[in-house]
């Protein structure tokens, strides 16, 4: 009984929300568009239907949902100064930082020219690392000079979901990297390539695939860096570390690695410190012997 009274409530909580907004609503809509912009074909399927009232209901929610979430993050950092724990840098000083920061030499490419290989919900991971990217580089001392190539009309209507990423330290190229630098300082990083990088050079650009496919496009990028003539090398992890698991990384992490790297910390304690612990890395023997400094545990 009790079971059925808080389900009753719980359907009444979600009519009293969303009681403007029925599938009735959405079948006088002007019409439904795909994740392209193309008008889909009348008349709109159950599902196509659900997903568009998803999409009403997250606009409306969305700055609601903000504004309670800044809140809560005032609330933590509240306890949190409270508690003497440290923060790190706050927005301002970020910004501050920001304008003080001497960028490295070293840059990176995001070849976004992937986003016909992926559905929605792996465009949306790509998305993800490339905050993630944005995120550790704008904390860097020495932040990587960080391009995006292919940022095309897709992948546009996905980031725009993230308020102000147009002013984010990035810049964006509608074209591809083969348009926009030189071919000689180009270097596709992939984990196919039989070159392995030791160090990365001044004034030149690495390349990192903007794909997440869990390896349905085996050696695409290797593919693309020999049709371009342009160089491609793998990054030393046999050399440095023995992995559970495949040597495919995502972009994040491959990001997050030429960084650390380019900070001027060693290979060894950048993989480690990088790598998530189910990719199971651990240093190589004759390695391990030698660097009692670091944990491997
Ligand atoms: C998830 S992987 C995409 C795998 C994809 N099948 C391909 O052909 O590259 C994302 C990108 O990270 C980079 N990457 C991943 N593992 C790497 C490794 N071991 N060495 C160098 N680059 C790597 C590559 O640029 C790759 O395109």
């Amino acid at each position: 009984m009790i079971g059925i009274m808080e389900q009753q409530n719980e359907n009444k909580s979600l009519e009293e929300n969303y009681h403007h907004y029925t599938l009735f609503d959405i079948t006088v809509d002007p019409g439904l568009k795909d994740d392209v912009g193309n008008e889909l074909p009348r008349p709109f399927n159950k599902n196509q239907m659900r997903k568009w009232l998803k999409k009403v209901r997250w606009e409306k929610h969305k700055s609601e949902k903000r504004i309670k979430e800044k809140a809560r993050a005032k609330e933590r950092k509240r306890e949190a100064r409270a508690a003497n724990i440290d923060l790190g840098p706050n927005r301002k000083m970020l910004k501050k930082m920001k304008l003080e920061k001497v960028k490295s030499n070293v840059g990176i490419i995001l070849d976004l020219s992937f986003d016909h290989l992926m559905i929605e919900k792996d465009r949306y991971k790509v998305i993800k690392q490339l905050l993630r990217c944005y995120s550790i580089n704008r904390r860097s001392e020495s932040p990587l000079q960080f391009h995006v190539t292919s940022f095309g009309e897709k992948i546009k209507v996905d980031i725009s979901r993230h308020n102000g990423y147009e002013h984010w330290d990035i810049e964006y190229h509608e074209e591809s990297y083969i348009d926009v630098f030189p071919k000689e300082k180009l270097v596709y990083l992939t984990s196919e390539s039989e070159n392995v990088i030791e160090s990365f050079e001044d004034n030149k650009l690495y390349i990192i695939g903007g794909l997440v496919d869990h390896n349905q496009h085996k050696g695409l990028c290797y593919k693309l860096a020999v049709k371009h003539g342009i160089q491609h090398a793998q990054l030393p992890l046999d050399k440095y570390v023995n992995m559970k698991t495949r040597k495919v990384l995502t972009i994040d992490h491959v990001f997050e690695i030429v960084l650390r790297i380019c900070e001027g910390m060693q290979w060894e304690e950048a993989l480690l410190k990088v790598l998530p612990l189910r990719k199971g890395a651990h240093l190589c023997q004759s390695l391990s012997n030698s660097t009692s400094s670091l944990d491997t545990s």
